[in-house]
């Protein structure tokens, strides 16, 4: 059962896009919960490398996700942190290979189905900001306001690959590029809960914003929606 009395605010989009960066900054600002939904798929991948599972194998990892001793926890800088059977993964989930790994296993709809409680569970008073791929259209459709974050594929890498770079993570921004056409194919074509704006869902192209500008144009998209 979903709390339906908290409020929501979904933050969707394609990898890269900054999404997490702008939930992150209003989930501080509002003083609410941040759901990373990426973040869950992404603990799967990486519990299901280290079990040897593949991400075909649908049947076994619902076996792991069912068994799985995954916590969240947000720190006083609003960063959710995670945690399998109690050691710190937040930084090694972000490997570009757990992220390719997270989206291919992300098709399976069972996989899906099993993942949404989790992510209802953090819808708690005061409010939640939630960002992902389907956080307007199937997790949380009764969200009081939906954002959909686009940018082009090379603004897109390029962000990533600075992040990826900041993180001590080496990687060539070629290849950061390669994994984000890819992973923007198969999120966007997936048959489940793809990757698209909620019908409802304000849209802003941020390839030519900076953070500081797509985050006041959702604070202003949030002040619009509570004088509605
Ligand atoms: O946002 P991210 O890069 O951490 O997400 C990793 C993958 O997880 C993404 O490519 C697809 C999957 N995912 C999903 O299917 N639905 C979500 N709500 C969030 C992520």
């Amino acid at each position: 059962m979903q709390n339906t009395a908290t409020p929501v605010i979904t933050i969707d989009g394609p990898g890269g896009v900054g999404k997490g960066t702008v939930a992150h900054l209003l989930s501080k600002r509002l003083n609410w919960h941040l759901l990373d939904s990426g973040s869950i798929y992404r603990v799967v991948a990486f519990a299901a490398e280290k079990a040897a599972i593949s991400v075909d194998d649908s049947d076994n990892l619902l076996s792991l996700i069912n068994a799985l001793k995954a916590t969240f926890s947000t720190d006083d800088e609003g960063i959710m942190h995670v945690f399998l059977n109690k050691e710190d993964i937040t930084a090694r989930i972000r490997e570009p290979h757990i992220g390719q790994a997270a989206s291919q296993l992300s098709v399976h709809p069972a996989i899906r189905t099993a993942l949404l409680d989790c992510q209802r569970q953090f819808r708690k008073p005061k409010g939640l900001v939630a960002d992902g791929r389907d956080m307007g259209t199937v997790v949380f459709p009764d969200a009081q306001l939906k954002i959909f974050l686009d940018a082009s594929p090379e603004a897109r890498a390029i962000r990533r690959h600075r992040q990826l770079l900041a993180q001590a993570i080496n990687v060539t921004l070629k290849d950061v590029f390669a994994q984000i056409i890819e992973r923007d194919e198969r999120d966007r074509t997936r048959a489940v809960a793809p990757l698209k704006a909620a019908k409802d869902a304000i849209i802003i192209d941020t390839t030519t914003l900076s953070v500081d500008e797509v985050f006041a144009q959702v604070v202003l998209q949030w002040d619009l929606c509570q004088h509605k």
